[in-house]
Protein backbone atom coordinates (compact mmCIF):
# COMPACT_ATOMS: atom_id res chain seq x y z
CA UNK A 1 0.00 0.00 0.00
CA UNK A 2 1.85 3.14 -1.01
CA UNK A 3 1.15 6.50 0.53
CA UNK A 4 -0.67 9.57 -0.99
CA UNK A 5 2.61 11.06 -2.48
CA UNK A 6 3.41 8.16 -4.46
CA UNK A 7 0.09 8.03 -6.06
CA UNK A 8 0.16 10.71 -9.01
CA UNK A 9 3.39 8.99 -9.94
CA UNK A 10 2.02 5.40 -10.06
CA UNK A 11 -0.70 6.60 -11.82
CA UNK A 12 1.58 7.78 -14.66
CA UNK A 13 3.49 4.48 -14.48
CA UNK A 14 -0.18 2.75 -15.27
CA UNK A 15 -1.46 5.00 -17.62
CA UNK A 16 1.80 4.02 -19.92
CA UNK A 17 1.95 0.33 -19.01
CA UNK A 18 -0.02 -1.01 -21.90
CA UNK A 19 1.88 1.30 -24.40
CA UNK A 20 5.29 0.51 -22.19
CA UNK A 21 4.35 -3.56 -22.54
CA UNK A 22 4.26 -3.41 -26.19
CA UNK A 23 7.71 -0.83 -26.90
CA UNK A 24 11.07 -2.59 -27.55
CA UNK A 25 13.61 -0.50 -25.61
CA UNK A 26 16.80 0.01 -28.18
CA UNK A 27 19.86 -1.70 -26.72
CA UNK A 28 23.03 1.05 -25.95
CA UNK A 29 25.67 1.16 -27.92
CA UNK A 30 29.02 0.71 -27.02
CA UNK A 31 30.07 4.40 -26.79
CA UNK A 32 26.71 4.99 -24.58
CA UNK A 33 28.01 2.46 -22.26
CA UNK A 34 31.11 3.53 -21.88
CA UNK A 35 29.72 7.08 -21.23
CA UNK A 36 27.13 6.43 -18.73
CA UNK A 37 29.98 3.81 -16.72
CA UNK A 38 32.77 6.51 -16.40
CA UNK A 39 30.03 9.21 -15.41
CA UNK A 40 28.00 7.11 -13.04
CA UNK A 41 28.64 3.73 -11.82
CA UNK A 42 30.34 4.01 -8.24
CA UNK A 43 33.68 1.87 -9.39
CA UNK A 44 34.75 5.14 -11.60
CA UNK A 45 34.44 7.86 -8.22
CA UNK A 46 38.32 7.98 -8.06
CA UNK A 47 37.84 9.71 -4.67
CA UNK A 48 36.03 6.38 -3.47
CA UNK A 49 39.37 4.49 -3.78
CA UNK A 50 42.49 4.20 -2.05
CA UNK A 51 45.98 3.37 -3.20
CA UNK A 52 47.45 0.36 -1.08
CA UNK A 53 50.96 0.77 0.48
CA UNK A 54 52.13 -2.65 1.47
CA UNK A 55 51.92 -6.13 0.89
CA UNK A 56 51.66 -8.46 -2.78
CA UNK A 57 49.47 -5.66 -4.35
CA UNK A 58 51.19 -2.37 -3.20
CA UNK A 59 50.28 0.02 -5.83
CA UNK A 60 47.31 -1.02 -7.08
CA UNK A 61 43.87 1.20 -6.13
CA UNK A 62 40.84 -0.48 -3.92
CA UNK A 63 38.25 0.68 -2.62
CA UNK A 64 38.68 3.14 0.57
CA UNK A 65 37.05 0.81 3.34
CA UNK A 66 38.69 -2.61 1.73
CA UNK A 67 42.03 -0.73 2.15
CA UNK A 68 41.68 -0.03 5.28
CA UNK A 69 40.97 -3.79 6.41
CA UNK A 70 43.38 -4.82 3.78
CA UNK A 71 45.96 -2.61 5.82
CA UNK A 72 45.23 -3.00 9.43
CA UNK A 73 46.40 -5.20 12.37
CA UNK A 74 45.94 -8.42 13.18
CA UNK A 75 43.47 -9.76 15.58
CA UNK A 76 47.14 -11.68 17.12
CA UNK A 77 50.27 -11.55 17.32
CA UNK A 78 52.84 -13.88 15.91
CA UNK A 79 54.19 -15.35 19.26
CA UNK A 80 50.70 -15.00 21.21
CA UNK A 81 48.97 -18.16 19.91
CA UNK A 82 51.20 -21.42 20.75
CA UNK A 83 50.67 -23.83 17.31
CA UNK A 84 52.93 -27.15 19.08
CA UNK A 85 49.90 -28.92 20.00
CA UNK A 86 46.91 -27.84 17.07
CA UNK A 87 43.51 -28.33 18.40
CA UNK A 88 42.58 -29.76 14.69
CA UNK A 89 44.01 -31.87 12.16
CA UNK A 90 42.82 -32.39 8.89
CA UNK A 91 43.93 -33.09 5.23
CA UNK A 92 41.93 -30.29 3.77
CA UNK A 93 40.52 -27.19 6.04
CA UNK A 94 37.57 -25.09 4.54
CA UNK A 95 37.44 -22.17 5.67
CA UNK A 96 33.58 -20.60 5.15
CA UNK A 97 30.14 -22.77 5.34
CA UNK A 98 28.15 -21.12 2.05
CA UNK A 99 27.79 -22.99 -1.10
CA UNK A 100 31.64 -22.93 -2.30
CA UNK A 101 32.46 -24.02 1.06
CA UNK A 102 30.16 -27.38 1.25
CA UNK A 103 30.98 -28.13 -2.51
CA UNK A 104 34.40 -27.98 -1.82
CA UNK A 105 34.17 -30.04 1.57
CA UNK A 106 31.81 -32.40 -0.38
CA UNK A 107 34.45 -33.20 -2.95
CA UNK A 108 37.01 -33.39 -1.29
CA UNK A 109 35.14 -36.17 1.05
CA UNK A 110 34.65 -38.37 -2.08
CA UNK A 111 38.28 -37.92 -3.11
CA UNK A 112 38.58 -39.61 0.60
CA UNK A 113 40.64 -36.46 2.63
CA UNK A 114 39.94 -36.02 6.12
CA UNK A 115 38.03 -32.43 5.27
CA UNK A 116 36.59 -30.40 7.96
CA UNK A 117 34.96 -26.97 7.55
CA UNK A 118 34.97 -23.90 9.84
CA UNK A 119 32.10 -21.35 10.00
CA UNK A 120 31.78 -18.29 11.81
CA UNK A 121 28.35 -18.43 11.78
CA UNK A 122 26.24 -21.87 10.49
CA UNK A 123 26.61 -23.95 7.73
CA UNK A 124 24.44 -22.09 4.92
CA UNK A 125 24.54 -18.61 6.91
CA UNK A 126 25.94 -17.17 3.42
CA UNK A 127 25.02 -15.12 0.18
CA UNK A 128 24.27 -18.13 -1.65
CA UNK A 129 21.57 -18.95 0.89
CA UNK A 130 20.40 -15.69 -0.29
CA UNK A 131 20.56 -16.47 -4.22
CA UNK A 132 17.79 -15.68 -6.14
CA UNK A 133 16.92 -15.27 -9.73
CA UNK A 134 18.77 -18.50 -10.48
CA UNK A 135 22.17 -20.56 -12.27
CA UNK A 136 23.70 -20.09 -15.99
CA UNK A 137 24.62 -23.30 -17.45
CA UNK A 138 24.51 -23.85 -21.62
CA UNK A 139 22.93 -26.92 -22.04
CA UNK A 140 19.98 -26.60 -24.22
CA UNK A 141 20.37 -27.44 -27.89
CA UNK A 142 20.62 -24.02 -29.12
CA UNK A 143 22.99 -23.01 -26.81
CA UNK A 144 27.05 -24.01 -26.09
CA UNK A 145 29.74 -23.28 -23.99
CA UNK A 146 31.23 -21.31 -26.74
CA UNK A 147 28.17 -18.87 -26.78
CA UNK A 148 28.43 -18.58 -22.90
CA UNK A 149 31.91 -17.61 -22.68
CA UNK A 150 31.35 -14.88 -25.18
CA UNK A 151 28.26 -13.44 -23.53
CA UNK A 152 30.07 -13.63 -19.74
CA UNK A 153 33.70 -12.30 -21.34
CA UNK A 154 32.08 -9.44 -23.01
CA UNK A 155 29.84 -8.67 -20.14
CA UNK A 156 33.46 -8.90 -17.69
CA UNK A 157 34.56 -6.10 -20.06
CA UNK A 158 37.08 -9.01 -21.66
CA UNK A 159 39.26 -8.75 -18.50
CA UNK A 160 38.35 -12.69 -16.64
CA UNK A 161 41.04 -14.96 -16.98
CA UNK A 162 40.23 -17.30 -20.03
CA UNK A 163 41.16 -20.31 -18.30
CA UNK A 164 38.88 -19.34 -15.20
CA UNK A 165 36.40 -18.70 -17.46
CA UNK A 166 36.38 -21.20 -19.84
CA UNK A 167 36.32 -23.90 -16.90
CA UNK A 168 33.27 -21.69 -15.53
CA UNK A 169 31.35 -22.63 -18.57
CA UNK A 170 32.44 -25.99 -19.60
CA UNK A 171 31.61 -27.67 -16.43
CA UNK A 172 28.32 -25.67 -16.35
CA UNK A 173 25.94 -27.97 -17.63
CA UNK A 174 27.44 -31.12 -15.26
CA UNK A 175 27.17 -28.73 -12.25
CA UNK A 176 23.62 -28.62 -12.83
CA UNK A 177 23.58 -32.60 -13.60
CA UNK A 178 25.66 -32.75 -10.12
CA UNK A 179 23.24 -30.37 -8.62
CA UNK A 180 20.19 -32.25 -9.84
CA UNK A 181 21.50 -35.60 -8.51
CA UNK A 182 21.76 -34.36 -5.32
CA UNK A 183 17.89 -33.18 -5.31
CA UNK A 184 18.37 -29.42 -6.10
CA UNK A 185 14.09 -29.58 -7.51
CA UNK A 186 15.01 -26.89 -10.87
CA UNK A 187 11.94 -25.25 -12.24
CA UNK A 188 11.27 -28.07 -14.76
CA UNK A 189 8.02 -28.28 -17.52
CA UNK A 190 5.81 -31.14 -17.75
CA UNK A 191 7.51 -32.91 -19.86
CA UNK A 192 10.60 -32.42 -17.62
CA UNK A 193 12.72 -30.17 -19.39
CA UNK A 194 14.52 -27.64 -17.28
CA UNK A 195 13.02 -23.90 -17.53
CA UNK A 196 15.28 -21.53 -18.49
CA UNK A 197 14.83 -17.79 -18.89
CA UNK A 198 17.35 -14.90 -19.95
CA UNK A 199 19.41 -12.83 -17.28
CA UNK A 200 20.80 -9.52 -18.50
CA UNK A 201 23.49 -9.82 -20.93
CA UNK A 202 22.68 -13.37 -22.15
CA UNK A 203 21.92 -14.29 -25.90
CA UNK A 204 20.46 -18.00 -24.93
CA UNK A 205 18.04 -18.29 -22.49
CA UNK A 206 20.14 -20.50 -19.81
CA UNK A 207 19.06 -19.25 -16.58
CA UNK A 208 18.10 -22.46 -14.53
CA UNK A 209 16.43 -21.68 -11.15
CA UNK A 210 13.88 -23.01 -8.23
CA UNK A 211 11.31 -20.43 -8.50
CA UNK A 212 13.47 -17.23 -7.27
CA UNK A 213 14.49 -18.91 -3.95
CA UNK A 214 17.03 -21.16 -6.20
CA UNK A 215 20.07 -20.15 -4.13
CA UNK A 216 18.41 -21.65 -0.61
CA UNK A 217 17.07 -24.96 -2.87
CA UNK A 218 20.94 -25.29 -3.53
CA UNK A 219 22.05 -24.22 -0.62
CA UNK A 220 19.75 -26.69 1.70
CA UNK A 221 20.66 -29.29 -0.79
CA UNK A 222 24.55 -28.88 -0.33
CA UNK A 223 24.01 -28.48 3.79
CA UNK A 224 22.34 -31.60 4.04
CA UNK A 225 24.80 -33.51 1.97
CA UNK A 226 27.44 -32.44 4.07
CA UNK A 227 26.15 -33.25 7.20
CA UNK A 228 24.90 -36.85 5.49
CA UNK A 229 28.28 -37.47 5.36
CA UNK A 230 29.10 -36.76 8.75
CA UNK A 231 31.99 -34.16 7.65
CA UNK A 232 33.07 -32.37 10.83
CA UNK A 233 31.53 -28.41 10.72
CA UNK A 234 32.88 -25.98 13.42
CA UNK A 235 30.55 -23.29 13.97
CA UNK A 236 30.71 -19.78 15.19
CA UNK A 237 34.13 -20.41 14.45
CA UNK A 238 36.11 -17.81 12.78
CA UNK A 239 39.32 -17.90 11.02
CA UNK A 240 41.39 -14.55 11.72
CA UNK A 241 44.80 -16.02 10.45
CA UNK A 242 46.21 -18.48 8.09
CA UNK A 243 49.03 -20.37 9.62
CA UNK A 244 51.87 -21.13 7.35
CA UNK A 245 54.98 -23.61 7.87
CA UNK A 246 58.54 -23.00 7.70
CA UNK A 247 58.65 -23.46 3.75
CA UNK A 248 55.58 -20.47 3.27
CA UNK A 249 52.82 -23.38 2.33
CA UNK A 250 49.31 -22.71 4.14
CA UNK A 251 49.36 -25.14 6.56
CA UNK A 252 46.32 -24.16 8.80
CA UNK A 253 44.76 -21.23 10.36
CA UNK A 254 44.33 -19.49 13.90
CA UNK A 255 40.12 -19.91 14.61
CA UNK A 256 38.40 -17.81 17.27
CA UNK A 257 34.79 -19.14 19.18
CA UNK A 258 33.22 -16.38 18.00
CA UNK A 259 30.94 -16.08 21.62
CA UNK A 260 33.98 -17.38 24.00
CA UNK A 261 36.75 -15.65 22.22
CA UNK A 262 38.64 -18.90 22.47
CA UNK A 263 41.42 -19.23 20.04
CA UNK A 264 42.26 -22.49 18.53
CA UNK A 265 44.97 -23.60 15.92
CA UNK A 266 44.28 -25.93 12.71
CA UNK A 267 47.05 -27.63 11.18
CA UNK A 268 45.96 -28.97 7.54
CA UNK A 269 47.79 -29.95 4.80
CA UNK A 270 45.64 -28.03 2.31
CA UNK A 271 43.46 -24.62 2.94
CA UNK A 272 40.40 -23.69 1.17
CA UNK A 273 39.17 -19.99 2.07
CA UNK A 274 35.48 -19.51 0.58
CA UNK A 275 34.77 -16.92 3.30
CA UNK A 276 32.19 -15.17 0.08
CA UNK A 277 31.84 -11.64 -0.50
CA UNK A 278 32.08 -8.42 0.93
CA UNK A 279 28.60 -7.00 1.31
CA UNK A 280 28.72 -5.67 4.54
CA UNK A 281 31.54 -3.70 3.83
CA UNK A 282 28.54 -1.37 2.61
CA UNK A 283 31.13 0.50 0.03
CA UNK A 284 30.50 4.06 -0.77
CA UNK A 285 27.76 3.77 2.22
CA UNK A 286 25.46 1.80 -0.39
CA UNK A 287 22.97 -1.13 1.52
CA UNK A 288 23.38 -4.55 0.38
CA UNK A 289 21.50 -7.32 -0.32
CA UNK A 290 24.24 -9.73 0.83
CA UNK A 291 24.25 -11.62 3.73
CA UNK A 292 25.17 -10.28 7.57
CA UNK A 293 28.90 -12.12 7.75
CA UNK A 294 29.76 -10.76 4.42
CA UNK A 295 33.00 -8.77 5.64
CA UNK A 296 35.71 -9.74 3.19
CA UNK A 297 37.48 -11.73 5.49
CA UNK A 298 39.60 -14.48 3.01
CA UNK A 299 40.98 -11.11 1.12
CA UNK A 300 42.34 -10.18 4.34
CA UNK A 301 43.44 -13.57 5.28
CA UNK A 302 45.36 -14.27 2.16
CA UNK A 303 46.73 -11.15 1.70
CA UNK A 304 48.37 -11.16 5.42
CA UNK A 305 49.62 -14.12 4.10
CA UNK A 306 50.56 -13.19 0.46
CA UNK A 307 48.15 -14.03 -1.68
CA UNK A 308 47.84 -11.85 -4.37
CA UNK A 309 44.43 -10.10 -5.11
CA UNK A 310 42.75 -8.97 -8.92
CA UNK A 311 39.95 -6.67 -9.61
CA UNK A 312 39.50 -5.86 -5.99
CA UNK A 313 38.50 -2.50 -7.46
CA UNK A 314 35.72 -3.82 -9.27
CA UNK A 315 32.42 -4.82 -7.14
CA UNK A 316 28.80 -5.23 -8.51
CA UNK A 317 25.94 -2.62 -7.74
CA UNK A 318 23.08 -5.03 -8.73
CA UNK A 319 20.91 -2.62 -10.48
CA UNK A 320 17.44 -3.51 -8.42
CA UNK A 321 17.68 -3.02 -4.76
CA UNK A 322 14.66 -2.43 -2.98
CA UNK A 323 14.25 1.47 -2.56
CA UNK A 324 11.17 1.31 -0.13
CA UNK A 325 9.71 0.47 2.36
CA UNK A 326 12.44 1.29 4.19
CA UNK A 327 12.32 -2.23 6.54
CA UNK A 328 13.88 -4.32 3.28
CA UNK A 329 15.68 -1.29 1.71
CA UNK A 330 18.57 -2.52 -0.53
CA UNK A 331 17.66 -6.70 -0.38
CA UNK A 332 17.75 -8.09 -3.73
CA UNK A 333 14.91 -7.35 -5.73
CA UNK A 334 16.03 -10.27 -8.58
CA UNK A 335 17.08 -9.90 -12.30
CA UNK A 336 14.56 -12.16 -13.01
CA UNK A 337 11.26 -9.78 -12.31
CA UNK A 338 12.87 -8.01 -15.48
CA UNK A 339 13.67 -11.37 -17.31
CA UNK A 340 9.76 -11.96 -17.09
CA UNK A 341 9.02 -9.12 -18.74
CA UNK A 342 8.88 -6.06 -15.69
CA UNK A 343 10.33 -2.89 -17.33
CA UNK A 344 11.98 0.25 -15.77
CA UNK A 345 10.24 3.18 -15.11
CA UNK A 346 10.48 6.49 -14.52
CA UNK A 347 8.56 9.09 -12.62
CA UNK A 348 6.74 9.99 -15.39
CA UNK A 349 5.84 6.79 -16.64
CA UNK A 350 8.70 6.26 -19.13
CA UNK A 351 10.76 3.51 -19.88
CA UNK A 352 14.19 4.71 -20.24
CA UNK A 353 16.28 1.88 -20.96
CA UNK A 354 16.43 -1.54 -21.97
CA UNK A 355 15.74 -3.84 -18.79
CA UNK A 356 18.32 -6.49 -19.68
CA UNK A 357 21.43 -4.69 -20.16
CA UNK A 358 24.41 -5.91 -17.90
CA UNK A 359 24.23 -4.95 -14.40
CA UNK A 360 27.10 -2.02 -14.28
CA UNK A 361 25.69 -0.58 -17.17
CA UNK A 362 21.71 -0.94 -15.59
CA UNK A 363 22.80 0.37 -12.39
CA UNK A 364 24.69 3.23 -13.72
CA UNK A 365 21.98 4.17 -15.92
CA UNK A 366 19.37 4.30 -12.96
CA UNK A 367 21.93 6.32 -11.03
CA UNK A 368 22.07 9.00 -14.40
CA UNK A 369 17.87 8.78 -14.61
CA UNK A 370 17.72 9.95 -10.43
CA UNK A 371 20.36 12.14 -10.31
CA UNK A 372 21.41 13.86 -13.46
CA UNK A 373 17.84 13.67 -15.27
CA UNK A 374 16.22 14.02 -11.94
CA UNK A 375 13.56 11.27 -13.13
CA UNK A 376 13.50 9.40 -9.89
CA UNK A 377 10.79 8.81 -7.50
CA UNK A 378 11.69 10.22 -3.96
CA UNK A 379 11.08 7.12 -1.07
CA UNK A 380 11.58 9.90 1.88
CA UNK A 381 15.01 7.27 1.63
CA UNK A 382 16.82 8.39 -1.42
CA UNK A 383 15.32 7.89 -5.08
CA UNK A 384 14.01 4.76 -6.92
CA UNK A 385 12.77 3.98 -10.12
CA UNK A 386 9.56 1.91 -10.58
CA UNK A 387 9.96 -1.71 -11.44
CA UNK A 388 6.81 -2.29 -13.06
CA UNK A 389 5.53 -5.75 -11.85
CA UNK A 390 2.04 -5.82 -12.80
CA UNK A 391 3.46 -6.33 -16.52
CA UNK A 392 4.68 -9.96 -15.68
CA UNK A 393 1.05 -10.83 -15.20
CA UNK A 394 -0.01 -9.28 -18.72
CA UNK A 395 3.16 -10.65 -20.48
CA UNK A 396 3.17 -14.08 -19.00
CA UNK A 397 -0.27 -14.54 -18.19
CA UNK A 398 -2.27 -14.34 -14.58
CA UNK A 399 -0.74 -16.48 -11.72
CA UNK A 400 2.87 -15.83 -13.12
CA UNK A 401 3.98 -14.47 -10.37
CA UNK A 402 3.38 -16.63 -7.98
CA UNK A 403 4.57 -19.21 -10.31
CA UNK A 404 7.79 -17.90 -10.89
CA UNK A 405 8.78 -15.46 -8.06
CA UNK A 406 6.36 -16.15 -4.85
CA UNK A 407 9.52 -14.95 -3.20
CA UNK A 408 9.09 -11.48 -4.40
CA UNK A 409 5.63 -11.62 -3.54
CA UNK A 410 5.70 -12.44 -0.14
CA UNK A 411 8.31 -10.13 0.59
CA UNK A 412 6.28 -6.94 -0.41
CA UNK A 413 3.49 -8.52 0.49
CA UNK A 414 4.45 -8.41 4.27
CA UNK A 415 4.33 -4.64 3.33
CA UNK A 416 0.91 -4.30 2.18
CA UNK A 417 2.92 -4.29 -1.69
CA UNK A 418 0.89 -6.69 -4.18
CA UNK A 419 3.24 -6.83 -6.90
CA UNK A 420 0.85 -8.23 -9.42
CA UNK A 421 -1.37 -4.96 -9.01
CA UNK A 422 1.25 -2.21 -7.86
CA UNK A 423 4.70 -1.44 -9.13
CA UNK A 424 7.73 -1.90 -6.80
CA UNK A 425 10.57 1.01 -5.74
CA UNK A 426 14.04 -0.01 -6.85
CA UNK A 427 17.51 0.98 -6.52
CA UNK A 428 21.02 0.04 -6.74
CA UNK A 429 22.41 -1.85 -4.01
CA UNK A 430 26.03 -3.83 -3.44
CA UNK A 431 25.65 -7.44 -4.82
CA UNK A 432 28.97 -8.55 -5.56
CA UNK A 433 32.80 -8.68 -5.07
CA UNK A 434 33.97 -9.01 -8.76
CA UNK A 435 37.33 -8.87 -7.42
CA UNK A 436 39.48 -11.15 -5.18
CA UNK A 437 42.11 -13.65 -4.69
CA UNK A 438 44.04 -14.79 -7.82
CA UNK A 439 44.33 -18.13 -8.70
CA UNK A 440 45.07 -20.30 -11.32
CA UNK A 441 42.68 -23.00 -12.95
CA UNK A 442 43.37 -25.27 -10.33
CA UNK A 443 42.24 -23.15 -7.62
CA UNK A 444 45.41 -22.60 -5.87
CA UNK A 445 46.35 -19.46 -5.34
CA UNK A 446 49.15 -17.97 -7.93
CA UNK A 447 51.50 -17.20 -5.26
CA UNK A 448 50.91 -19.06 -1.92
CA UNK A 449 51.32 -23.04 -2.38
CA UNK A 450 48.30 -24.95 -1.00
CA UNK A 451 46.18 -22.40 -0.66
CA UNK A 452 43.12 -22.53 -2.26
CA UNK A 453 39.72 -20.33 -3.11
CA UNK A 454 36.95 -20.67 -4.54
CA UNK A 455 33.45 -18.84 -4.66
CA UNK A 456 33.16 -15.13 -4.04
CA UNK A 457 36.47 -15.07 -2.58
CA UNK A 458 38.13 -15.43 -6.21
CA UNK A 459 39.00 -12.62 -8.65
CA UNK A 460 39.18 -12.81 -12.22
CA UNK A 461 36.44 -15.71 -13.33
CA UNK A 462 34.69 -12.56 -14.82
CA UNK A 463 36.17 -10.15 -14.72
CA UNK A 464 35.32 -6.79 -13.87
CA UNK A 465 31.28 -7.09 -14.24
CA UNK A 466 29.57 -10.78 -13.56
CA UNK A 467 26.34 -11.58 -15.24
CA UNK A 468 23.53 -13.04 -13.29
CA UNK A 469 23.38 -16.75 -12.15
CA UNK A 470 27.73 -17.26 -12.95
CA UNK A 471 28.15 -16.73 -9.30
CA UNK A 472 25.59 -19.29 -8.20
CA UNK A 473 27.70 -21.51 -11.05
CA UNK A 474 31.18 -20.04 -10.02
CA UNK A 475 30.77 -21.30 -6.33
CA UNK A 476 29.70 -24.74 -7.60
CA UNK A 477 32.21 -25.35 -10.28
CA UNK A 478 34.90 -23.56 -8.26
CA UNK A 479 34.10 -25.13 -4.91
CA UNK A 480 34.12 -28.97 -6.03
CA UNK A 481 37.30 -28.13 -8.20
CA UNK A 482 39.08 -26.52 -5.03
CA UNK A 483 38.18 -30.05 -3.16
CA UNK A 484 38.72 -32.29 -5.46
CA UNK A 485 42.06 -30.54 -5.70
CA UNK A 486 43.24 -29.89 -2.32
CA UNK A 487 42.30 -33.14 -1.56
CA UNK A 488 44.77 -34.56 -4.31
CA UNK A 489 47.72 -32.06 -3.26
CA UNK A 490 47.20 -33.31 0.67
CA UNK A 491 48.09 -36.38 -0.52
CA UNK A 492 51.94 -35.49 -1.23
CA UNK A 493 51.68 -33.30 1.18
CA UNK A 494 54.29 -32.70 4.10
CA UNK A 495 53.43 -30.09 6.60
CA UNK A 496 56.95 -28.22 8.05
CA UNK A 497 57.02 -26.84 11.26
CA UNK A 498 53.96 -24.34 11.73
CA UNK A 499 54.55 -20.35 11.84
CA UNK A 500 52.90 -17.01 12.06
CA UNK A 501 55.91 -15.24 10.96
CA UNK A 502 54.28 -13.84 8.09
CA UNK A 503 51.86 -12.00 10.74
CA UNK A 504 54.68 -10.60 12.10
CA UNK A 505 56.23 -9.02 8.77
CA UNK A 506 53.12 -7.55 7.73
CA UNK A 507 52.83 -5.36 11.11
CA UNK A 508 56.32 -4.54 10.51
CA UNK A 509 55.51 -3.38 6.72
CA UNK A 510 52.66 -1.43 8.75
CA UNK A 511 55.17 0.27 10.68
CA UNK A 512 57.52 1.08 8.13
CA UNK A 513 54.75 2.24 6.08
CA UNK A 514 53.75 4.53 9.01
CA UNK A 515 50.20 3.65 8.31
CA UNK A 516 48.46 4.64 11.36
CA UNK A 517 45.45 2.90 12.16
CA UNK A 518 43.65 1.25 14.81
CA UNK A 519 41.57 -1.14 12.65
CA UNK A 520 42.05 -4.75 13.13
CA UNK A 521 41.11 -7.15 10.76
CA UNK A 522 39.32 -9.65 9.68
CA UNK A 523 36.13 -7.57 10.49
CA UNK A 524 33.95 -10.61 10.76
CA UNK A 525 31.36 -8.74 11.18
CA UNK A 526 29.17 -5.51 10.31
CA UNK A 527 29.34 -2.81 13.11
CA UNK A 528 26.09 -0.81 13.06
CA UNK A 529 26.78 0.85 16.07
CA UNK A 530 29.10 3.54 14.44
CA UNK A 531 27.85 6.26 13.01
CA UNK A 532 28.24 5.99 8.75
O1 LIG B 1 19.15 -11.00 -9.63
C1 LIG B 1 19.47 -12.06 -9.12
O2 LIG B 1 18.68 -12.96 -8.93
C2 LIG B 1 20.87 -12.25 -8.75
C3 LIG B 1 21.55 -13.23 -9.29
C4 LIG B 1 23.02 -13.21 -9.29
O3 LIG B 1 23.64 -12.33 -8.69
O4 LIG B 1 23.61 -14.07 -9.94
Amino acid sequence: MYSEKFQASIAAVEAAREKNIAMEPVRMTAEQKETVLASFHPDYKADEFAVLTIGPNKGDKVPKELAEILQAHSRITADSVDLSEPDYETDVLVIGGGGAGASAAIEAHEAGANVMVVTKLRMGDANTMMAEGGIQAADKPNDSPAIHFVDAFGGGHFAAKRELLSKLVCDAPEAIQWLSNLGVEFDKDEDGTMVTTHGGGTSRKRMHAAKDYSGAEIMRTLRDEVLNRNIPVVDFTAAIELILDENGNAAGAVLMNMETKELLVAKAKTVIIATGGAGRMHYQGFPTSNHYGATADGLVLGYRAGAKLLYAETLQYHPTGVAYPEQIFGALVTEKVRSLGAKLVNKNGEVFMHPLETRDVTAATIIRECSERGNGVETGNGDGIWLDTPMIEKIGGEGTIMKRIPAMWRMFDKYGIDIRKEPILIYPTLHYQNGGLDINADGMTTNVKNLFVAGEAVGGIHGKNRLMGNSLLDIIVFGRSAGKNAAATAKDVTVGALTLDHVARFEKEIADAKIETETVSPKLLPDYTKKR
